[in-house]
């Protein structure tokens, strides 16, 4: 029988369709009420039309459980997902039925770091009370003045990082020509930072030169929100990594600190993050992901008056360039025809 292959999100790449016109694999699409498969894929259309899939292209949105693998079958041999994150989907009872799960990492490295980056610089700029101003016509309410708009540089202060992998390490390269004076990170999977920009270069007796950047593993937690101006949090998010910025982190961040978060919602205590806004405890925050997406209403303790100047929210667009994007969905179409044995082998296997 021809492999029958589902995509929960019309996948913006040929292969599939090609090889479907071929007639070499048996390909069912969500179209959406649109008919472009652009939005979310409803959980009903995914369980009716997942039963006798071999294999299944999915989004964050979709959550891999075990009604999901019941709905399949037996004939399911591989779950593809469109990001490098995986907490949507259940690892050990996929791995219980045999099931191998791919996602698209390395492609989105760059990407995420610039969207991070971003994220820091609107937060210490003031870049959403400077920019609404002008929106809304009101320059000339608060014109030039020496110390409106004001926040830290990057120049000289200490970048703390929880979590330091593949992002995070594209991060420090970028912030290298901003002259921090620290990065200090704390990891769950040590590895060698990849030193190649001159830049980092050590001495001859293998330290670093004090006039450019020291970097050093800081695994106290405690001690890297205390000593850090801003925060980045890039982590995997499990069981081990919620709330893993709660109320006792931010009650020891500095008060001009900043925090950013471009991972995932859970690794941040929303409410908490709200009260030391709110309260002054730190100085603001940028986040590309947040608890309870995509379901933020306008009540959202974020989004009051005492929070929303001194926060920048996205919704959820690090890896969102052209060129990433593309080459997710090439990853995630590879993944899944590796995976049913149309070609040899996946490219990234969970
Ligand atoms: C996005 O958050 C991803 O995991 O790719
Ligand atoms: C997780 O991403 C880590 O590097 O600790």
């Amino acid at each position: 029988a021809r492999p029958k292959i589902v995509e929960c999100r019309r996948m913006p790449t040929e292969i599939l369709k090609r090889l479907s016109d071929e007639g070499k694999i048996e390909l069912v699409s969500w179209g959406g009420k649109d008919g472009q498969g652009q939005a979310p894929a409803t959980r009903e259309w995914v369980l009716e039309n997942i039963e006798g899939a071999w294999g299944v292209i999915v989004m964050l949105s979709e959550k891999v459980d075990q009604e999901f693998l019941e709905a399949a079958g037996p004939s399911l041999r591989v779950v593809s997902t469109m990001s490098v994150g995986y907490d949507h989907i259940d690892l050990d009872a996929c791995k219980k039925r045999g099931v191998k799960v791919g996602n698209t990492p390395h492609v989105l490295d760059d990407a995420v770091a610039e969207l991070t980056l971003t994220l820091a610089l609107m937060a210490t700029r003031q870049i959403p009370s400077a920019s609404r101003l002008v929106r809304e016509g009101r320059w000339a309410e608060s014109p030039w003045s020496p110390l409106s708009f004001c926040g830290p540089s990057i120049k000289g202060k200490t970048i703390g990082f929880l979590g330091f992998g593949n992002i995070s390490q594209s991060l420090a390269h970028l912030l290298v020509p901003f002259k921090p004076s620290r990065i200090i990170y704390t990891t769950s999977k040590p590895k060698p930072f990849d030193i190649t920009s001159s830049d980092f270069a050590p001495l001859a007796d293998g330290s670093f030169p004090t006039d450019r950047i020291v970097i050093s593993n800081q695994p106290e937690i405690g001690k890297l929100a205390e000593e850090s101006d801003v925060i980045f949090v890039l982590a995997s998010f499990n069981q081990h990594t919620k709330h893993i910025v709660d109320e006792a982190f931010l009650r020891r961040m500095k008060p001009t600190a900043y925090l950013v978060n471009s991972s995932r919602g859970p690794l941040v205590d929303t409410e908490a993050l709200a009260k030391a806004i709110s309260q002054g405890w730190i100085a603001g925050a940028g986040l590309d992901v947040l608890e309870n997406e995509p379901n933020i209403p306008a009540s959202h303790p974020l989004l009051q008056a005492d929070c929303v100047d001194k926060v920048v929210i996205l919704p959820h667009i690090g890896s969102a360039t052209n060129e990433t994007r593309f080459a997710m969905a090439e990853l995630a179409a590879r993944n899944i025809l590796g995976g049913v044995g149309l070609l040899e082998g996946m490219v990234y296997e969970v």
